[in-house]
């Protein structure tokens, strides 16, 4: 098996779009979903590759000149915990620094928010932690329908 990693181009968009459709749990909100879309055909970002085949993205935005987000992330479901999330964030990392920001963050769901399922959002943010963000704090937001998302951050 060999994995790569190499930035997104506006080709990749159907193949990013399909990697979300592997993961019903997740990315179960249509809004979601078309928002998702458009980021993988407008924004910067890296996909993990598979034998050559697209198994996993990440979009980027910098909002500040300081620091960037990662907007979307995903590895699809057949390729999880291979490695592939990590050497994505390895060249969000670098992204980061290159285009002058010392500050890499993300949103994910919060803690408060009850879920009841094995694999859900308390592997997310385990991966992130794993990945050296430090969560900084809930927040309830209006474009999340008033759910509760947790605010992580790493310096690059
Ligand atoms: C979260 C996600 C991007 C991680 O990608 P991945 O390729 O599965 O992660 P990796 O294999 O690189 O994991 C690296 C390390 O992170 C930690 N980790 C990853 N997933 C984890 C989980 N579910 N539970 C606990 N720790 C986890 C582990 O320490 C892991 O190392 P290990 O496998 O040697 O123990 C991927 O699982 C995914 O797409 N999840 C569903 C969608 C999602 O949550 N997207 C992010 C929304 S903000």
């Amino acid at each position: 098996m060999t994995i790569d990693v190499r930035p997104l181009t506006a080709d990749d968009a159907q193949s990013c779009d399909s990697v979300i459709l592997s993961l019903p749990y997740f990315f179960g909100d249509p809004a979601g979903r078309a928002s998702c879309a458009e980021a993988v055909r407008m924004e910067p970002g890296f996909v993990a590759r598979v034998d050559g085949a697209i198994a996993g993205f990440l979009t980027l935005k910098q909002h500040f000149p300081g620091s960037v987000e990662i907007t979307w992330m995903a590895v699809g479901a057949g390729h999880r915990r291979r490695g592939l999330g990590a050497k994505l964030i390895g060249r969000a990392v670098g992204w980061c620094a290159s285009n002058g920001g010392g500050m890499l963050s993300v949103l994910t769901l919060g803690p408060s928010v009850p879920e009841d399922v094995s694999d859900g959002y308390a592997g997310t943010r385990a991966f992130y932690q794993a990945m050296g963000f430090v969560a900084l704090r809930e927040l309830q937001l209006r474009d999340w329908n008033d759910s509760h998302a947790l605010i992580l951050a790493r310096a690059v």
